[in-house]
């Protein structure tokens, strides 16, 4: 089946992503509109749907001129714009009406145009595609810009669409349409990109000023990838989660007011208290029922996601990069590539949506998603700061003991870094702490039969530490500002190309010398003072930007220059989580609060977009070093096998009881991991609430593994079965512990019986193999 196709008779589209798909169409004025997302629909019930009478046969439609079914005189458009995108596309030229007020739009929008509509009401209220600010509009605009004249509105006229298959096999397909400004110089293209068998479309914009070189550039003051128009639904009900440091992604519901709602972060860090997406359903979604429709952001830096439901009751979503009140220069020649904003729709309610966001994240966006993420020992909070070669052999030889297969060792081995007052910078061994460098360690982990991996936060600096001595230049600050340090450091300028190169040739450079296969990297502190002064008066807006490209780069070429090296993205615990930093790395460190109760609502709003496999949970002591609460062992290794296990703790403090428990934990995890980390995840319970659980379940529905985690139970509460979701009707599952066999039919009517026994919090893993 082709994946895009357009509209015979009718200049629009259809974008089929899995069982769902967008129709896309022009109205009379060139502006794009949405007219569908969400169930798959075939080209002719697409045509029906944008008003193409039913009685023109289809076949009939694709011999007649494109474009005559609204009106406007034909031909084709110029093409001044981007051009094609390359691949094997087809593309046609339109010409568009140009006339204003012409026709009322298809039938299913109601009246528009504001030749029929009351004046003080917007001519299009809701469905449109590419919200480019224009007249009576006054909704969120997903792309503003302001030339050098001082002129706002857009008047974008359609050039063409071109339909590019963007790769060999036909597994994916790309629309690029095509848009100029009437007047000035500026061609925009509206991107949707598709992949077979996949529910996502992934949507971008592509900007270019087309004047010859010496012209004024375009300010650029906002230009969102995507407004995701959803459908007319009887209420509406947003998902999001919500957080600070230490307490990231709890996922929050409410009713979304009239007006908009912005979720932002102006931190140049994703952030700890928001994450680029959203998901909207009715407010009757459940776990396994209801349209749901998400959105989200691949970008590391600044973002905005505007939910905005209008005075007639839509719901649309814009998401962008940049926050608010930036303007980014558009020279002669120059083009803006906006981050892929991805969309999701599913009628099988929030199981589903989270499944179909892991398989997207698995296939399509994480570098190595089929290897197993190894079981991982960090020393943070066994050392602190209090790091020397001998004491981390030590806790080497009593992880590799526990079957780790990963050490790392954290802050604190390099420069003069003995606290978080110095050293960030000087990236050489402390010789103090390690006069012979970092060779004997990673030596000795190695003998142990583990990988060896650093912490490293290359991208700040301590005042007190050679490198800003030697370049106080390097940081983000502005003239006759303040330069306000967090954890007495600054950030440095990535933007700068100098600074990047320099913080690749650190990092390659240590990668090499010491046969590193794993960094910890990262980023514990918000953007301040943003300037970059040497970039002139623009450069305090571009840094914004600049800076996550560049950082992008660094890591896309450090990891080519390494093949083997595998990083996790950290800011302050889970920081920089999103689509656009799991393009380029491996796993995410979710929090620093590693108390396993916060955790199972730490990690259940994780887990709503981001899949187990790049989630890193650690077993630390107890009581917690963040809360002081006191947890079992066994539970806080179930919370924590739930994704990339890994050991935190001060092992030499662990008695022979614990550490035999230990081991085999980490036994059982390396058996049940293929499951949790690729395997369909279901929800069961409210992770916040007293009773909880997850369930995974290998693709094939070979293997189950169900973690059950009770907070509290209160009133002698009846212990209930778990009634699993993802188990084959018809096989015979093994409890590989107790030995007794379950039928698949009975576990997803009657449930799984729980025996969680006395004794608050607790917890049980039962691994489930399929025997027939
Ligand atoms: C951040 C990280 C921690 C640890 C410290 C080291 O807070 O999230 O895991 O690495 O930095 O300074």
């Amino acid at each position: 089946m082709t994946l895009i196709r357009s509209i015979p008779g009718a200049r629009a589209w259809v974008v089929t992503a899995g069982r769902s798909c967008a129709v896309l169409r022009l109205d009379d004025r060139d502006r794009l509109l949405s007219a569908h997302w969400g169930r798959a629909l075939g080209v002719e019930q697409a045509a029906a749907l944008v008003g193409v009478p039913v009685a023109v046969p289809v076949a009939a439609a694709v011999a007649g001129p494109v474009g005559s079914a609204f009106g406007g005189p034909g031909g084709h458009g110029s093409s001044g714009a981007l051009g094609s995108s390359g691949g094997h596309g087809s593309s046609v030229g339109h010409g568009s009406s140009g006339g204003i007020g012409g026709p009322a739009e298809a039938p299913g929008f109601g009246a528009v145009g504001h030749g029929g509509a009351w004046p003080f009401e917007e001519d299009v209220d809701g469905p449109l595609e590419l919200a480019a600010g224009a007249a009576f509009q006054f909704g969120h605009a997903q792309l503003a810009v302001r030339f050098a004249d001082g002129t706002r509105d857009l008047e974008l006229r359609f050039v063409q669409a071109s339909i590019a298959d963007s790769d060999d096999s036909g597994d994916s397909a790309e629309l690029v349409l095509s848009f100029a400004d009437r007047h000035y110089p500026l061609a925009v293209e509206s991107r949707h990109r598709v992949r077979r068998g996949s529910p996502v479309i992934e949507r971008r914009l592509v900007l270019r000023h087309t004047g010859a070189s010496g012209e004024e550039p375009i300010s650029v003051l906002r230009a969102d990838s995507a407004s995701w128009t959803l459908p007319p639904l009887p209420d509406y009900r947003l998902s999001q989660v919500r957080g600070r440091w230490s307490a990231e992604t709890r996922l929050h519901r409410s009713s979304p007011p009239f007006g908009e709602t912005l979720l932002t972060s102006r931190r140049g860090i994703t952030g700890h208290h928001a994450n680029p997406w959203v998901m909207v359903d009715d407010g009757t979604a459940g776990p396994a029922h209801g349209q749901v429709f998400g959105c989200a952001l691949a970008w590391s830096g600044s973002w905005q996601i505007t939910v905005e439901r209008t005075s007639a009751d839509r719901t649309v979503v814009a998401a962008g990069f940049g926050h608010d009140g930036l303007a980014w220069s558009l020279a002669p020649g120059e083009v803006l590539t906006t981050p892929v904003s991805a969309g999701i729709w599913t009628d099988g309610g929030f199981d589903a949506a989270s499944q179909a966001w892991h398989a997207y994240v698995l296939d399509h966006v994480l570098p190595h998603a089929a290897e197993l993420r190894p079981v991982v020992y960090n020393s943070w909070e066994a050392t602190g700061f209090d790091v020397s070669l001998e004491g981390q052999l030590a806790l080497a030889r009593q992880a590799a003991a526990l079957g780790v297969e990963l050490f790392v060792m954290d802050d604190g081995w390099f420069g003069s870094r003995t606290s978080d007052r110095a050293g960030l910078g000087d990236w050489w061994p402390n010789p103090d702490r390690f006069p012979d460098g970092l060779a004997p360690l990673a030596k000795g982990v190695r003998e142990l039969g583990m990988d060896f991996g650093l912490w490293v936060e290359p991208e700040m600096v301590n005042a007190d530490s050679d490198l800003y001595r030697e370049h106080p230049d390097w940081v983000l600050h502005q003239p006759f500002r303040q330069r306000s340090e967090h954890r007495n450091q600054l950030v440095l300028n990535l933007a700068r190309p100098d600074v990047a190169a320099w913080v690749h040739e650190q990092l390659d450079r240590l990668v090499a010398e010491n046969d590193i296969g794993f960094l910890k990297w990262d980023m514990n502190r918000p953007f301040t003072e943003v300037g970059w002064p040497q970039a002139g008066a623009d450069g305090g807006d571009l840094v914004w930007r600049r800076y996550v490209e560049n950082l992008y780069a660094v890591l896309d070429n450090l990891r080519a220059a390494h093949p083997a090296l595998r990083i996790e993205a950290c800011s302050g615990g889970g920081g920089r989580l999103d689509p656009g930093m799991l393009a380029r790395v491996d796993q995410v460190w979710t929090s620093d609060n590693t108390d396993a109760l916060d955790r199972l609502a730490i990690q259940e709003g994780f887990a709503q977009v981001y899949p187990a496999r790049v989630m890193s949970a650690w077993v630390t002591d107890s009581p917690n070093p963040h809360t002081g609460r006191r947890i079992p062992l066994e539970f806080r290794f179930h919370v924590a096998m739930a994704g990339v296990l890994g050991i935190g703790g001060n092992l030499a403090e662990w008695s022979e009881a614990e550490s035999a428990t230990a081991r085999e934990m980490v036994a059982a995890y390396k058996r049940i991991r293929p499951v949790v980390q690729h395997g369909v995840r279901y929800a069961h319970g409210d992770a916040a609430g007293d009773l909880s659980g997850v369930e995974y379940v290998a693709a094939d529905r070979s293997e189950a593994v169900v973690f059950i985690y009770r907070r509290e139970r209160r009133f002698a509460q009846i212990e209930r079965p778990v009634v699993l979701r993802g188990v084959d009707a018809a096989g015979r599952y093994r409890d590989v512990r107790s030995g007794i066999v379950h039928h698949g039919a009975v576990l997803l009517s009657r449930g799984l019986p729980m025996a969680l026994g006395g004794g608050d919090p607790v917890s049980t893993m039962v691994h489930l193999v399929r025997e027939g």
